[in-house]
């Protein structure tokens, strides 16, 4: 059992990562702004400091704690947002994370794991699907200040022996992903249908993604602590769906008939994206567990649940 500091322990994927290492008997202890996450989605069993990762507040707060781990998921996630307002962006996603470290300077160093992006951080792939060693052109400021904070955690390791693991996620979805955000598109789809509005498809709808289950990210956060695994890791399932094939399985799980809408493509928007996860399976023995059309209805079961309740 370790003492584990999760930073965005509030938000959508953080909190899965809450429950999977509470189930591990690890002791967590949340630092959250609320910003976007909220105090629902903690578990019971964990501690929660509302507090902003930049904050002095949050490196005292760390330096007192001493945890052995730090799991950061905390960040400014909208790639839209990322490129109108790409100070604020950085200011959180890189300022944030230099802010935590910072927190150990002169101590003992926690081990680190770092959620990336796999779905932005190599830009239109030239490869599927794409390896890490896979060219690293990201075409957006949220992707780029992704790539910067893997190069920080990796100049902490040469120059001050931090031990760290960089996950690169593909597209995650799952039950409390937030349907009102630009991003989270099984969410969004969901949300819509049970409401009986019409979703909208951006573009042709050829586009394609890789869509990895959120209970499978937390596993893999779990087996990373546990072994303490250092390096740089995608963690997606390597298949590509586009967007319209993505809607079909939506409607069908959600058993609502609604023609989507068709709007004209995002500016920026990748055309394809698809990780190779080999060297996760090789370091730690993950893989995804959960296919699509799993993950979908257990997905469509929780907003059904939901509009229910509303
Ligand atoms: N959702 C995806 O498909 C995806 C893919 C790749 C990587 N990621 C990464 O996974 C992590 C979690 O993403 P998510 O989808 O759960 O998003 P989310 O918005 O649900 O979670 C982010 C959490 O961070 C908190 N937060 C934001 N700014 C903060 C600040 N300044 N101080 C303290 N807390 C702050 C929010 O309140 C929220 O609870 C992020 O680092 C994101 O970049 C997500």
């Amino acid at each position: 059992m370790a003492k584990v500091v999760l930073t965005g322990g509030a938000g959508f994927i953080g909190s899965h990562i809450a429950e999977e290492l509470l189930s591990r008997g690890h002791s967590v202890t949340i630092i959250d702004d609320l910003s976007s996450g909220c105090r629902e989605n903690v578990p019971a069993g964990c501690g929660l400091e509302v507090m902003d990762i930049r904050s002095p507040e949050a490196r005292t707060f760390l330096s007192k704690l001493e945890p052995e781990y730090v799991v950061h998921a905390a960040a400014q996630m909208s790639v839209r947002l990322s490129m109108e307002d790409p100070a604020f962006d950085t200011h959180v996603n890189v300022y944030g994370l230099i802010n935590l470290l910072q927190a150990f300077h002169g101590r003992k160093q926690p081990f680190f794991v770092l959620l990336s992006t796999g779905g932005a951080i190599y830009g239109e792939q030239e490869t599927f699907p794409a390896a890490e060693n896979h060219p690293i052109v990201p075409a957006s400021v949220y992707g780029l200040a992704k790539y910067v904070s893997e190069l920080y955690l990796d100049l902490w390791r040469r120059q001050f022996g931090l031990r760290y693991a960089a996950l690169r996620l593909a597209n995650v979805y799952g039950p409390r992903q937030n349907p009102h955000g630009e991003a989270g598109v099984v969410a969004i789809f969901c949300q819509k249908l049970f409401l009986g509005e019409t979703p909208l498809i951006n573009g042709s709808g050829e586009q394609t993604r890789d869509f990895v289950y959120v209970k499978d990210v937390a596993a893999a956060v779990g087996s990373v602590v546990a072994e303490s695994v250092e390096g740089t890791f995608n963690i997606g399932t390597a298949v590509e769906t586009s967007v319209n094939r993505l809607y079909e399985a939506i409607s069908a799980a959600c058993e609502v008939n609604i023609q989507a809408a068709k709007g004209p493509a995002k500016a920026g928007e990748q055309m394809r994206s698809c990780i190779d996860y080999g060297r996760a399976k090789a370091a730690f023995g993950w893989s995804p567990r959960t296919g699509l059309s799993k993950g979908i209805e257990l997905t469509a079961e929780f907003f059904r649940r939901q509009a229910k309740e509303k």
